[in-house]
């Protein structure tokens, strides 16, 4: 069973020391402190939020080396995203600029085992960077899987060149497809896989792999699975705040995010779409639906935590630890 690392308790305005292009629509940024001191620690997996203005707020893996703590690197690709996060990053934060950063937060931890399979689909390739390093100086046996639309547009190839045949690179336009049926049509007992990207590729490899072994299979999804916002068939139910004593009614068409914090309850949230981690919230009691695209079968199965800003309660009353 994997394990969720959360660290929130860092937030502060860090200044970009770089900024340059590293592939068609993708900049590399390298953030620090202001005066120098060291940033918290991290494991390969985790990410960061990005407060890029009112109520926008979004997240980016980390693709430095968690040994380096005076530096972070994101790698950020410019997308037609409809309230313009990376769009704000792109246009607005060059050398010198600051940016208020939250985390780092982990929901995407590299479970120790003698094998990989790395499958990036794009600027998915960004957690994959330190997981391979990770991976490598530990002597695992790993191989990685790397499409893009084209060369140019997938990023960090030149820092992949020294691992040689252990990199497979795809680039849609010369060579298709990644061919996940040869990939993976063997379950192989004894290997993780890792996959991140865009939503597409991540549904064929959990589909694919689908008769592997329980646990085999680590996503990071950068949107939201269908389910996580889909209202039909929402029914009303009671949560019970443990710690502030309070009752709430979740109505049909509020989360319970909203609930509390319209009752004055601190929750905090960032994506409020089931993606980022942030509102986890620890179940003492009660039948969770969840809506989330964090949480593994096995996690949900254990029913001790949920993302509050989508999941929801099967049973008539929820008790958290709130
Ligand atoms: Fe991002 Fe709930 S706020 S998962």
């Amino acid at each position: 069973m994997t394990t969720t690392t959360i660290v929130r308790e860092f937030e502060a305005d860090l200044v970009v020391t770089d900024s340059h292009v590293v592939a068609d629509d993708v900049v590399a940024l390298t953030l620090a402190t202001p005066d120098g001191s060291a940033l918290p620690p991290w494991t390969p997996g985790a990410h960061v939020d990005l407060v890029l203005g009112d109520d926008l707020v979004r997240q980016y893996s980390l693709c430095s080396s968690p040994g380096d703590r005076s530096a972070w690197r994101l790698g950020i690709l410019r997308t037609p995203d409809s309230r313009g996060g990376s769009k704000a990053v792109h246009s607005d934060l060059h050398n010198g600029a600051t940016v208020r950063v939250r985390g780092p937060r982990n929901h995407f931890p590299l479970v120790a085992a003698g094998r990989y399979l790395f499958i990036a689909g794009g600027i998915g390739i960004t957690p994959m960077l330190p997981m391979i390093a990770e991976a490598d100086a530990a002597g695992a046996d790993w191989h990685l899987l790397y499409g893009g639309r084209t060369r140019a547009s997938m990023a960090f190839v030149d820092e992949l060149a020294p691992y040689g045949d252990r990199i497979t690179l795809v680039p849609q336009d010369e060579s298709g497809m990644l061919d996940l049926d040869a990939t993976l049509r063997e379950p192989r007992e004894g290997t993780l896989v890792y996959a991140c990207g865009p939503t597409g590729l991540l549904d064929a490899v959990e589909q694919r792999c689908a008769t592997w072994p329980s646990g085999s299979l680590h996503l990071e999804r950068f949107t939201a699975k269908e389910a996580a916002v889909q209202s039909a068939g929402n029914t009303e139910f009671e949560v019970m705040l443990q710690r502030s004593g309070l009752t709430l009614t979740v109505p049909s068409d509020k989360s319970v995010f909203e609930v509390c914090k319209a009752a004055g309850v601190s929750v905090v949230g960032s994506c409020l779409e089931g993606v980022c981690g942030t509102c986890e919230t620890e179940v003492v009691d009660g039948d969770v639906d969840h809506r989330d695209s964090i949480l593994n079968d096995e996690e949900r199965e254990a029913n001790e935590y949920m993302m509050i800003c989508v999941s929801r309660c099967r049973s008539a009353r929820l008790t958290l630890d709130l």
